[in-house]
């Protein structure tokens, strides 16, 4: 990454006359950035709540103007990547800076698949589980026990270390993922198959059983390629910038991606699909929706219609777009037409056409049409963020990468004390 450079000068003048010259980072898209550093030496800092108008680190991976509605990774739109390529391909450019060519794909693709297999001990870590745990709970124990699968990352050459556990994390993510699926219905561990896809391997390890034969249906296969490529990164949203803070400290990369899917298990982050599935098994029929409408317009109530909205996308979230035409194709290829469906369907053309949702921007979300696709294919609602943290898995690995290639600063915020004044025990 480029070293940077100021390219202005701001100018802080305090009512008690100090005045203090700062330097102006320029991004190569988007906002600038006024350093701060220097505040500290005249006993100042900066009071940023929830860092909403603070860089936390420079970066190269993805690029988001939501105003626009906008998302690049490494340069490139995320619909031309989700239309075009797999997830594949979009991990290995997430984390190498550049598209794979056809070799290069394969030769990632088969080293990925000879790490798809978790050691067997794992089986034994599942079965100290109540089967009902919430699988997000399963899977940050399971990730941070990778932690101390493997522990000589700290012997090996960084470069190679680096790859190997991007390498790993990508493998091993859908089968812990599988397992978490299995073990709570009762149901035999599927070990992984190497000729499938990254998608057909994950959607064999969730619903085939040693009993008959599982063929992958194609479109629901490239229904969860895209729903993994639509969330494999989005700048430093929370859980990566928890696992940036985690892994400022120098720890073992599994341990870090454990924050990363503990950060994402809210329900403030990626837990917003499963809670728009509750919300549509409430309305329940058709005939509701009115009353719904009414109470999400109504500004004495707080109920707001979930999978619609977005802080960051004032626009459409492009994301939405890709998921909105591939969720339309998993319906019609599955000829599903449940009521809850029915419900989902009438809220969006609602939403497309009612000046309130229109003049507010509040256009159904990916989490809405992501949450209807894993629905229509099986998915339960408990596994909806799993399926998430592991499309984001590369996004956590790639910015993991990143901070371990620069100089890495510990990251440690200040805070503003308004607790007591020094007091002694009487
Ligand atoms: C995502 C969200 C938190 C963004 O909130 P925000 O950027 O702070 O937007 P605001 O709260 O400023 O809302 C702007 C206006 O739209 C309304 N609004 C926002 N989201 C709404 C929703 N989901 N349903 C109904 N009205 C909504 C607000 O009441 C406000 O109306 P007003 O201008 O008349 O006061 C919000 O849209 C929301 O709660 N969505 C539902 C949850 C969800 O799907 N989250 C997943 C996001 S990926």
């Amino acid at each position: 990454m480029p070293a940077l450079h100021p390219t202005l000068k701001a100018e802080l003048h305090l009512s008690d006359g100090r005045k203090i010259e700062l330097p102006v980072y320029q991004s190569h898209l988007g906002f600038d950035a006024i350093g701060v550093e220097k505040l500290q030496k005249e006993q100042l800092f900066t009071f940023d709540q929830g860092l909403t108008s603070t860089a936390l680190c420079e970066s190269s991976i993805t690029y988001i103007d939501g105003d626009q509605g906008i998302l690049l990774h490494r340069g490139y739109p995320i619909d031309e990547l989700a239309f075009n390529k797999t997830y594949l391909d979009v991990a290995y450019l997430l984390l190498k800076g550049e598209l794979p060519n056809e070799e290069e794909l394969k030769a990632f693709k088969a080293e990925i698949c000879s790490h798809y297999m978790v050691n067997e001990q794992f089986t034994r870590l599942f079965q100290g589980f109540r089967r009902d745990s919430h699988p997000m709970a399963v899977m940050c124990a399971a990730s941070s026990a990778l932690a101390a699968f493997y522990h000589e990352y700290y012997d090996e050459d960084p470069e190679k270390a680096h790859d190997k556990t991007a390498i790993r994390l990508l493998a091993k993510m859908p089968t812990l993922a599988a397992m978490c699926y299995k073990y709570s219905i009762g149901r035999p561990f599927m070990y992984p198959q190497y000729h499938l896809s990254y998608a057909g391997n994950f959607l064999y390890m969730m619903f085939a059983t040693p009993c008959e034969p599982y063929v992958v249906n194609p479109v629901i296969e490239r229904a969860m390629d895209r729903i993994f490529t639509l969330h494999a990164d989005h700048e430093q949203n929370a859980s990566t910038s928890a696992v940036r803070g985690v892994a400022s400290s120098g720890p073992n990369p599994f341990a870090c991606i454990s924050a990363g899917i503990a950060s994402l298990w809210g329900p403030a982050h990626g837990g917003a699909n499963e809670a728009c599935i509750k919300m549509l098994e409430e309305i329940g029929t058709v005939d509701r929706i009115p009353e719904f409408i009414a109470r999400a317009k109504d500004k004495n109530d707080p109920f707001r219609l979930m999978g619609f909205g977005h802080r960051v996308y004032k626009n459409y979230d492009p994301r939405a777009k890709v998921m909105r035409e591939t969720c339309h194709e998993v319906l019609k290829e599955l000829g599903i037409n449940t009521p809850l469906l029915q419900v989902a369907m009438e809220l969006e053309r609602i939403a497309l056409s009612d000046p309130y949702f229109i003049e507010r921007k509040l256009y159904p979300n990916v989490d809405f049409y992501s949450g209807i696709i894993l629905q229509a294919i099986g998915i339960p609602t408990s596994m909806f963020t799993v399926i998430f943290a592991l499309g984001r898995t590369v996004g956590w690995v790639a910015n993991w990468r990143e901070l371990n290639e620069e100089p890495m600063k510990i990251v440690r915020p200040r805070q503003i004390y308004t607790g007591h004044t020094e007091r002694h025990i009487k």
